[in-house]
């Protein structure tokens, strides 16, 4: 655990620039609007270790697949959001000395995020001899306006000197990704133009080899300052605007870069998009800083009207769930369906920015309860347009049927490690569960009988052909997987990926039995394949240990040296950084909720006892070192009323990143993960469940915290829970009557109760 910023309900803020840990202030204080977002590294030039990175949503790179040994199947490249044209860049000057903040002696440091507004606040003195300058810089990037980013400097003299002050202001496109081959550069300037005071700069990602889009970004820099723009010169790859002035003894000075990105994503060509960016910046040039700022706050006191969580008596865990509620609407607020959540979101280049399992497992259910039903179906829907990709991924394998990839930009399997790509097929899974789970929330079945049944017919399809029959014990098996514990390659019989197929079998025929005629013909589906879909669900084999009374994670886990976490030093944690990949593979250790994950799905489904063994057996030998873990744990125990393991598990998922839990968030924060934090709470604590038409909650109240109080969507209503010291309390904001089961009894919420 390591905590380099302050406690505070609204801020994530510290006093102190760590050199140390640089990378890490950058992840935590990244920014975002769904749009476009990028880490907290400085405008300035900074001399030590910086991870400098700006994303926009959706325009990716296919870059080749090198492995040592290709394996027929291997996708053809992985897809990564590049780093974008750098448009922060803004580098100063002091009597001719260039401010380095790694190398320029400097007092008051104060870096602040402040979650209410989404504005990220630098301020220090630079503190030398001759010179005394404090500095307070502002940026945001505009939940108002998507392609807008702003950056504003004040700059004031506290000396007794006059100083000259230059502030050069760039967009470069001379960057690369971190984690690119070879160094490898990926933009191409197409034209530039720049005046005095301003200038634009359109680039386009290089021609690839994989018949996959290219993007053309167009980025448009103006200026608001008291200084005096000066002529420069430009490069080959950028625009550059200087100002200049020389500040008297207390006066300050202005400067305010305003930066308009569009992309190709959204304009036809490059005449719509060159016009498109200059009617972007006309229109913010007709608004004051103080109207930006504003309006910036203005959109998300909205947001956070509808999703707040509030917690009294333990302000870390109220920071923890604002900072991820924070973090993932900056990542995604589900305005553009062609997006997705990336598990690092803007925030560093790990995972490339594609969209995984997460979304459908941890993200959905969170949407589902704090944005409009529309943004979840979106989210489904992004799946059903990716259908022709998942045949493909499924046809590579050899299979019949739709297999989603595990990474993914276009449906198209971008990841090239055998063991996920060929193994980890319980993805496959989640996307099904998705579609029940937005049913039974939402309790709308029209995605699934239009669209969400093409999903489930294809999936069904190959679990149908990815099974295969034991002569020997007259059973359907699956081998060959990795389940959703990577601790374990090439197991045989994964509980949780063999109760998903089931599953998912059982449900697309439930499903049918609602679809039209039609729908069945377009689908083909025959009698003998419902028979054959039938003889899987009653002969699928579930791994079980009657002695133990628990679900067996693979047929080979319990031959394994069963020693709990508490038995590895201290000093070995996280086992992925300390140990060899073979030791890891052999050992009892789980990555995260593997058995669990699926008691997690259908938690009602099992009884009492049944979680409590499994719980009691799995939890001791999980290491929780994948970031979608404890909240899960978090749920269970909590639905066990295992109330201090509960808190322990939200305390992690709510401050993983806070904290640097698993030492990994230089690379960026666990974006769809902290979701985790909200459903700990609201699943977890307030133990709110749907069933049927049934809404009920079963809440408890941690003992450190005084109160906790949330705000749900269900079904076209607004409503919000509080639990306190007296006991709970379900008020109806908006929306029509309905009866909610509060522990053993059921209420009707009438408005205003
Ligand atoms: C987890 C996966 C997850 C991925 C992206 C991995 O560490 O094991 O389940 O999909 O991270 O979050």
């Amino acid at each position: 655990m390591q905590r380099t910023f302050e406690i505070d309900p609204w801020k994530i803020v510290t006093h102190k620039l760590d050199k140390a840990n640089k990378r890490l202030q950058e992840s935590m204080t990244s920014i975002g609007n769904g749009y476009m977002g990028m880490r907290g590294m400085f405008e300035e030039d900074y001399s030590a270790d910086t991870h400098s990175g700006i994303y926009i949503g959706g325009v990716w790179f296919p870059d080749k697949t090198v492995v040592g040994w290709w394996k027929n199947g291997y996708p053809k490249y992985f897809g990564k959001v590049i780093n974008a044209v750098n448009f922060d860049k803004v580098n100063v000057w002091l009597n001719d000395q260039k401010l380095d903040l790694a190398t320029t002696p400097i007092k008051d440091f104060e870096l602040s995020l402040d979650m209410k507004t989404g504005i990220l606040t630098r301020q220090f003195t630079v503190d030398n001899q001759e010179t005394q300058v404090r500095f307070t810089i502002q940026r945001f990037v505009s939940v108002a306006q998507k392609q807008l980013f702003d950056v504003s400097y004040q700059v004031e003299n506290l000396g007794s000197q006059p100083v000259t002050i230059r502030i050069v202001s760039e967009i470069n496109a001379d960057v690369s990704n971190e984690d690119a081959n070879y160094d490898e550069k990926f933009w191409n300037v197409k034209t530039k133009a720049q005046t005095t005071d301003s200038g634009y700069l359109i680039a386009e990602t290089k021609p690839n080899d994989f018949g996959t889009p290219q993007f053309t970004v167009g980025t448009q820099m103006t200026h608001q300052t008291d200084l005096k723009a000066v002529q420069t010169a430009e490069t080959e790859k950028n625009v550059v605007n200087t100002f200049e002035g020389t500040l008297a003894n207390q006066e300050s000075s202005q400067f305010e870069k305003r930066v308009i990105v569009v992309t190709s994503r959204d304009y036809d060509d490059d005449a719509t998009l060159k016009a498109g960016m200059e009617v972007l910046s006309q229109k913010v040039a007709a608004q004051t800083h103080q109207q930006l700022v504003t309006e910036q706050s203005v959109e998300w006191a909205k947001r956070w009207a509808k999703a707040d969580v509030q917690i009294s008596g333990d302000d870390a865990a109220q920071q923890g769930i604002r900072f991820n509620l924070f973090q993932l609407f900056s990542t995604f607020y589900g305005e553009d369906k062609r997006l997705n959540i990336g598990p690092k979101g803007f925030t560093g280049e790990k995972y490339g920015g594609a969209t995984y399992w997460d979304t459908e497992g941890f993200a959905l259910p969170l949407y589902l309860s704090l944005a409009d039903q529309k943004v979840s179906e979106n989210l489904l829907e992004y799946r059903h347009n990716q259908l022709a990709g998942a045949f493909h991924n499924a046809r590579e394998q050899g299979l019949k049927g739709a297999l989603y990839p595990m990474v993914t930009f276009n449906g198209i399997e971008n990841h090239n490690e055998w063991e996920i790509t060929f193994e980890e097929i319980h993805r496959n899974g989640t996307i099904a569960y998705a579609i029940y789970n937005y049913t039974r929330y939402t309790g709308d079945e029209t995605y699934l009988k239009t669209k969400g049944i093409d999903v489930l017919t294809a999936i069904s399809r190959f679990w149908a052909d990815r099974v295969h029959w034991s002569k020997r014990k007259g059973v359907y098996m699956i081998h060959g997987v990795t389940g959703p514990n990577e601790y374990e390659n090439n197991v045989n019989n994964n509980w949780y990926t063999n109760l998903l197929a089931q599953w998912t079998l059982k449900y697309t025929l439930e499903s049918l039995k609602k679809v039209s005629d039609k729908k069945i013909a377009d689908l083909a589906i025959s009698k003998e394949e419902e028979a054959q879909w039938q003889d899987i669900i009653h002969k699928m084999y579930l791994p079980e240990d009657k002695k133990l009374g628990i679900f067996v994670q693979n047929d080979c886990f319990l031959d394994k040296d069963l020693q709990p976490v508490t038995s590895i030093p201290k000093d070995q944690l996280p086992i992925n950084q300390h140990w060899s990949w073979d030791k890891i593979l052999r050992s009892p250790y789980i990555k995260q909720a593997d058995v669990l994950q699926g008691i997690w799905y259908f938690i009602d489904k099992f009884p009492e006892d049944v979680k409590k063994r499994n719980f009691d057996f799995y939890e001791p030998l999980t290491v929780h070192e994948s970031s979608l873990s404890a909240c899960v744990h978090a749920i269970l125990a909590a639905d066990l009323r295992y109330e201090q393991k509960a808190v322990e598990m939200y305390e992690r998922t709510a401050r993983l990143d806070l904290d640097n839990y698993n030492n990994d968030t230089v690379d960026g924060l666990h974006i769809t993960s902290m979701t985790g934090s909200w459903l700990a709470i609201v699943q977890g604590f307030a133990g709110m469940r749907v069933s049927g038409d049934q809404l009920s909650f079963k809440p408890f109240l941690p003992k450190k915290w005084t109160a906790y109080q949330f705000r749900i969507n269900f079904r076209g209503r607004l409503i919000e829970v509080r639990v306190d010291t007296t006991g709970t309390k379900i008020n109806l904001l908006k929306g029509q009557p309905l009866k909610v089961q509060l522990n053993q009894e059921v209420v009707a919420l009438k408005g205003g109760d």
